[in-house]
């Protein structure tokens, strides 16, 4: 399905945060991080750090995707959130929300997006999706999240294949 992609704006924070916890993927403290997170791109000061777009079926919100600069670097964004309606994964709101963010950062100027996720088995899909979209695998640390439940980062070179000549 085809989704309309906008802002997330304060009307949809409840909703957000039920889509995350819906997905039965995330710890609590991680719920409450990506509402925080919206909290803060929606601040007064509008923080930059934060970005959010949101899938919508009319206008109720599907997914959304938040993303933003790493601190520190030339170039390199991380995606700190994809998140599709439970009901709804498996039918492309997935695909369109990380090409919209791709193409944005191309945009911007971005080089190199940066995805962490778990090694658990319930995230299997979720690395299949990293991987059959563009994503490699980079690096592992074990045990980083409890033991037994490792830190996989996912990379993505925005500058087909120039990333050392471009990184000064
Ligand atoms: C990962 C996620 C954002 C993908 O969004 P989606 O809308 O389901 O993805 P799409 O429909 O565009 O693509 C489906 C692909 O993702 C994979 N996938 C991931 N989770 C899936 C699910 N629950 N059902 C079906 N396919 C799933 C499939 O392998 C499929 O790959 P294929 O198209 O190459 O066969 C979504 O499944 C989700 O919210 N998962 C839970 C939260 C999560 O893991 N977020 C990432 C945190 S690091």
């Amino acid at each position: 399905m085809s989704c309309s992609l906008r802002p997330v704006g304060r009307a949809h924070r409840e909703r957000l945060e039920q889509l995350t916890r819906g997905t039965g993927l995330f710890r609590e403290s991680e719920v409450g991080t990506a509402v925080e997170l919206l909290d803060a791109s929606l601040g007064e000061r509008g923080s930059d750090d934060y970005r959010f777009v949101g899938a919508f079926d009319r206008n109720e919100l599907l997914g959304y995707a938040c993303w933003g600069p790493t601190p520190g670097t030339e170039g390199t964004w991380d995606l700190y959130w994809i998140v599709v309606d439970r009901a709804r994964q498996g039918s492309g709101i997935g695909t369109q929300l990380l090409t919209e963010v791709e193409g944005r950062l191309r945009m911007d100027g971005g080089r190199l997006v940066v995805v962490e996720t778990s090694s658990r088995a319930d995230y299997a899909a979720t690395r299949g999706f990293y991987q059959a979209r563009g994503y490699t695998r980079a690096a592992t640390i074990p045990g980083y999240y409890a033991p037994g439940d490792d830190l996989v980062i996912y990379t993505k070179d925005l500058t087909d294949g120039d990333l050392a000549r471009t990184a000064s």
